[in-house]
């Protein structure tokens, strides 16, 4: 293909990609299919490599990209983020429409809009393309996250059509959908850490990081539902989100417009229940004037307009009896309380357990056994124990014993902050089933043969305690298994074969180091280019790694520091599993071996290159940089002004210098 050619098609495939993206996000109703999209994707990306020049600025490889902040900068909002006036009661709602009706001396159509439990933005477009996004902030002021907005893909960056102002800040909410929330969140138990709360709290923590790349993983979504230009000719708000809809703006489809206030009941009341159905979370009602002109007459108070009002639903509670409690133990071996309730109704659903979280919990609702409880469904998923339902004037008697030892191998339970531990994770079954579950799982192993049912009864006739022992399984002790035959054992067998080219980074997350998710793994994969390597990393070798802090570097080093962990690996190693990363599907031909196993510290100021520039040549040539110098590094790289300190340790420690020359002739 010419460079003519190139171009043409990455024009025809910018707009085709955008124009799928359209479909799917805002009208939602895509006419190919996820794949059919990641290939267009994988051909534009493809020409985009071979001629970068090209690459279209709304192109959809172009949301993130550049280096991850150091913090926000803050900037005023062209009018003010008002908020709204809330009200939990209809006579309330009444009021408000008898106020509208006062100052206009007559009635006016309504409109009625779910209000989304999300964060609210504020995006100005500049000739159609996104150049800024502001949190509320305090409401006149607050942080630019246009990166992080950008790597939202329902947000356009480049609006669609040519009607739209010459310059426009548009507003909405952004939030994340329950499902994707609660897939995050059951990764990270799997990873051993803490549950994100709820979604609105994870969007809006989702906004203030300092990664795109990290909120592009997070795959937020957005709803707008304001719009304000400089000279407005808008009709009513029904208008403005037709016109929001054509330009590329993902708007909520659940609203309805009323003459009279009885049909906002209607809709106040249906959506109370058909919450539920939604895949994300509301936590009201918006009641707008619709007409533009109306809400120019009616105008605003300080804090918030007069011509809206939300409504907002009270969280669902209900009382019932707490049974009993049970301690689970996970897979990191933390234990957690769970109640088992009188069934009850509540949002819904029938609710029989909630989550105590841990013995400071139990302590602070002041819980017994048999006690009448309140159970709340928030934001959160999984109900929740809010207090003790004191209006019987009956209470239980019986104290909740937080265990002293393991409820499942008796080992003695240790307390880590909030939460306690049975470290005995070698011996304890459900810890080593877990270990087990996690080495199986898609996003590592991939062992899709091998279900939970499968395991617990491998682990039951006690031919499989520890990963490893996976790869030993014969066919003839599977096949006699019960509800087993010949052909599932085969499937096993072939599955476990196909795993030994699994790429390290999975197989390094599928040994279920506490804290080593599936992202870290591949940081740890992509500087420590083998096992060996990461096994003798030390403590600062870890933490100079990107997003490893010293909490998962003590739990790296601790982990390969234990001779059974060590034993483990060198059979999963003879079992031929991947433990060292193949550069294959990076064709980048600027990288290199050279540098493979040595360690690099760079100091001082470079006539011919960035720092940041050297340390990743370094490690595009395989080697490793550290922040710090210690008996294993290999060379100081250093410039002018290099810090004193740092060659006096060289010196004491007998690390040579290096010169950026010298560099250059050793990666040449
Ligand atoms: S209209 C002048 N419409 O609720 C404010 N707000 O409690 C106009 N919200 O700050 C806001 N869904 O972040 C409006 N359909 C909706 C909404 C909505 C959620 C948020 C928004 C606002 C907050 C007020």
């Amino acid at each position: 293909m010419n460079e003519e050619q190139a171009l043409h098609r990455i024009l025809a495939l910018t707009r085709e990609l955008n124009d799928h993206n359209y479909r799917y996000y805002v009208l939602d109703r895509p006419i190919i299919s996820d794949q059919q999209f990641d290939h267009l994707l994988s051909e534009l990306t493809g020409l985009e490599h071979g001629w970068p020049h090209h690459t279209q600025p709304d192109s959809p490889t172009r949301r993130v990209g550049g280096e991850p902040l150091e913090g926000f900068e803050s900037a005023n909002h062209a009018t003010p983020m008002l908020s709204l006036g809330n009200t939990y009661s209809e006579s309330e709602l009444r009021d408000f429409d008898q106020r509208v009706q006062k100052l206009l001396g007559r009635t006016t159509p309504y409109l009625a809009e779910l209000k989304i439990d999300g964060v609210a933005i504020s995006l100005t477009y500049e000739n159609g393309e996104l150049v800024q996004a502001i949190t509320r902030g305090d409401g006149n002021r607050g942080d630019v996250v246009t990166a992080n907005i950008r790597a939202i893909p329902s947000i356009p960056i480049q609006l669609r059509g040519n009607d739209w102002p010459a310059k426009m800040e548009v507003r909405g909410e952004v939030f994340i959908r329950r499902p994707k929330f609660e897939e995050l969140n059951r990764r990270r138990l799997e990873n051993g850490e803490e549950a994100y709360a709820n979604p609105r709290n994870f969007a809006s923590g989702s906004l203030k990081l300092l990664d795109a790349m990290e909120v592009k993983r997070r795959g937020l979504d957005a709803y707008f539902y304001a719009w304000n230009q400089e000279k407005s000719t808008l009709g009513d708000q029904e208008e403005m989100l037709n016109n929001a809809i054509n330009w590329g703006f993902p708007v909520c489809s659940h609203n309805s417009g009323a003459g009279n206030l009885e049909l906002i009941f209607r809709f106040i009341h249906s959506w109370q229940t058909k919450r539920e159905s939604l895949d994300f979370d509301i936590d009201g009602i918006v009641v707008k004037v619709n007409s533009y002109a109306d809400r120019e007459e009616l105008g605003h108070t300080a804090k918030a307009p007069r011509w809206a009002i939300a409504y907002k639903y009270k969280t669902q509670a209900a009382s019932t009896h707490l049974i009993s409690v049970d301690f689970q133990v996970g897979r990191t071996g933390a234990v957690t309380p769970v109640a088992n309730l009188a069934p009850v109704w509540l949002g819904g659903t029938t609710v029989k357990r909630a989550s105590l979280y841990n013995e400071g919990e139990i302590e602070r609702l002041g819980l017994r056994l048999n006690d009448r409880v309140w159970v709340e469904k928030g934001g959160e998923i999984i109900p929740k124990i809010t207090g003790i339902d004191t209006s019987t004037g009956e209470r239980g008697r019986e104290a909740i014993h937080f265990p002293q030892t393991c409820p499942s191998c008796a080992a003695p339970l240790q307390r880590l902050e909030a939460l306690h531990y049975c470290f005995n994770s070698k011996n304890c079954p459900p810890q080593q089933l877990g270990l087990l579950e996690h080495f199986v799982a898609r996003k590592a192993m991939d062992l899709n043969s091998l279900g939970k049912e499968t395991l617990e009864l491998l682990w039951q006739q006690g031919l499989v305690r520890k990963p490893a022992d996976l790869y030993d399984l014969q066919h003839d002790a599977l096949s006699t298994l019960e509800r087993m035959g010949k052909k599932s054992a085969q499937l096993i067998l072939d599955g476990l074969s196909a795993s030994r080219s699994v790429p390290y980074q999975r197989v390094l997350f599928a040994l279920g180091i506490r804290h080593v998710g599936e992202t870290i793994a591949k940081n740890l994969a992509k500087h420590f280019n083998s096992i060996d390597l990461l096994a003798s990393a030390s403590l600062q070798d870890l933490t100079s790694v990107h997003d490893i802090g010293e909490k998962i570097a003590e739990q790296v080093v601790s982990w390969f520091s234990d001779s059974e962990n060590m034993l483990q690996i060198e059979r999963l190693k003879r079992s031929g599993l991947q433990f060292s990363a193949v550069s294959e599907n990076e064709p980048d031909s600027n990288r290199s071996q050279k540098l493979m196993g040595l360690s690099f510290v760079v100091s001082g100021v470079f006539e011919r290159h960035e720092r940041e520039e050297l340390k990743s040549l370094i490690e595009q040539h395989g080697g490793r940089v550290a922040s710090s110098l210690s008996n294993k590094t290999n060379y100081l790289l250093s410039g002018s002004d290099a810090g004193p300190s740092k060659l006096e340790k060289a010196k004491a420690l007998n690390v040579p210098l290096l010169s950026e020359s010298e560099f250059e002739q050793l990666i040449a």
